[in-house]
């Protein structure tokens, strides 16, 4: 797990123009669909983040045959992975490590169940942490078994060549979980069907569709039949929105701001922050691509230009949470810079890298914020400019990012310790940010 401390000064502007590095969501799913497919895939602008190397180590240890054969500063890595087809993955010979990332352990676990072995995955000490009783449950009741440290990671699970197709409701709104479900049903006899309590993003479906499976959604309820069999794909991954958010916030805080993201993933279950930026005050204009740039990918792609405007007063509501769940430390970084936040039924940000409201919330009062906590989210109001001062990102990387989005408007520098975490999404984060500043 990277560490290490970074120094970030105020700026008066940001200006310029990005592309994101490659959707961290999606480059999990083309990976682990790519080795379960007939056939070679290619993916281009896989992410160079930290959790997306760790979903291909994984793959690795479980019998793929991964090669890197292309690396772009801007874009990321070209990868190409042998497929070993429905069922094809190999016993690997000890524990599989995930590192940090959720992702990687849910999914993966959703296809291990489906494999007639017993496959081991851990984690860094964030990881080991969370709840995996989430997907514990599903998996369990289709006919795997798997043993956990009390429902956390580390996982054991034994698979079966009979999974039975379930139907299931989660408790809580998670991609995560929907995905390792279909993941399983797509192997399972019979029709796996999951009803989600509020839309969350939908990237396990679109890659499906585009890996050649079927799949249904019916208001809520997503189905998969099982037995349906993937074949390799030639893909492009768009640029992350949850990376770009850092930008956008940044320019629609300091006046003067102005920066265009490039060639970004415009999945409409991942744009919630554009409604909450105009909401906001900021000025946003999205321009999606008139040509398709995603190869045979099912990702909408496009620009999005976002300048500086009064920032004003805003309430992010619990049905619009799963759509920004990642960009709220951010979100609440911006409202240090002006206007106030006020988030509900996001509990669910308690189980991410981090607690992430108590952790957003002792960091950004240590730079001088006001921002109360509760249960399920937080209200941050502007009444005073921050002053800047030593934090502490708590190895999670979108609270590293969030806190140096923060310090750009604060009075004083600000230390940001763990500020290495970035690198679990975002390695070039602090480069790009310093040539932002204008
Ligand atoms: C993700 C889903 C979300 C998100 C995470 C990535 C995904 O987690 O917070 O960063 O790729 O499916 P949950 O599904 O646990 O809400």
């Amino acid at each position: 797990m990277p560490t290490g401390s970074v120094m970030v000064q105020p700026a008066a502007r940001v200006r310029g123009r990005v592309r994101p590095p490659g959707d961290k969501s999606i480059s999990h799913r083309y990976a682990l669909m790519a080795a379960i497919a007939d056939g070679r895939s290619l993916i281009r602008g896989y992410s160079t983040g930290a959790d997306c190397a760790s979903t291909l180590r994984c793959l690795s240890g479980l019998g793929v045959e991964i090669r890197e054969t292309g690396r772009h500063p801007e874009t990321g890595l070209d990868i190409q992975i042998e497929g070993r087809g429905l069922r094809g993955l190999h016993a690997p010979d000890g524990m599989l490590d995930a590192g940090n990332s959720g992702s990687t352990i849910r999914m993966l676990a959703g296809i291990a169940a489906a494999h007639p072995f017993s496959t081991s995955i851990t984690g860094d000490d964030s990881l080991r942490r969370r709840p995996m009783r989430r997907i514990i449950v599903p998996l369990e009741r289709m006919g795997a078994r798997i043993a956990s440290n009390e429902g956390r990671p580390p996982l054991t699970i034994a698979g079966t060549m009979d999974l039975a197709a379930i139907d299931f409701e989660p408790e809580v709104p998670s991609a995560q979980v929907k995905s390792a479900v279909l993941l399983a049903g797509l192997h399972a006899s019979g029709t796996t069907r999951v009803r989600e309590p509020l839309p969350t993003r939908d990237h396990t479906e679109r890659a499906l569709r585009t890996f050649g499976a079927t799949v249904a959604r019916i208001g809520r309820t997503i189905s998969v039949q099982g037995g349906q069999r993937l074949g390799g794909r030639q893909l492009v991954v768009p640029g992350d929105m949850s990376s770009a958010a850092f930008w956008m916030v940044a320019a629609a805080a300091l006046p003067g701001s102005e920066v265009a993201i490039a060639e970004v993933g415009l999945n409409p279950t991942r744009i919630g922050i554009v409604e909450v930026l105009r909401r906001m005050g900021a000025r946003v204009d999205v321009t999606p691509a008139t040509a398709p740039a995603a190869g045979e990918a099912d990702e909408p792609i496009g620009t999005v230009l976002v300048s500086h405007g009064d920032l004003r007063d805003v309430r992010i509501t619990p049905e619009e949470v799963p759509g920004v769940i990642d960009e709220l430390p951010v979100l609440a970084a911006l409202a240090t810079h002006g206007g106030a936040l006020s988030v509900t039924g996001a509990e669910e940000l308690r189980v991410k890298e981090s607690d992430r409201i108590s952790a957003l919330g002792e960091g950004l009062r240590r730079m001088g914020a006001e921002i109360d906590e509760q249960r399920d989210g937080f209200e941050v109001r502007a009444t005073r400019r921050l002053r800047g001062g030593e934090v502490d990102a708590h190895n999670d990387h979108r609270l590293a990012m969030a806190f140096a989005v923060a310090a750009l408007g604060a009075s004083g520098p600000t230390t940001i310790h763990d500020a290495g975490a970035a690198a679990v999404s975002y390695p070039e984060f602090f480069s790009v940010l310093e040539s932002l500043r204008a």
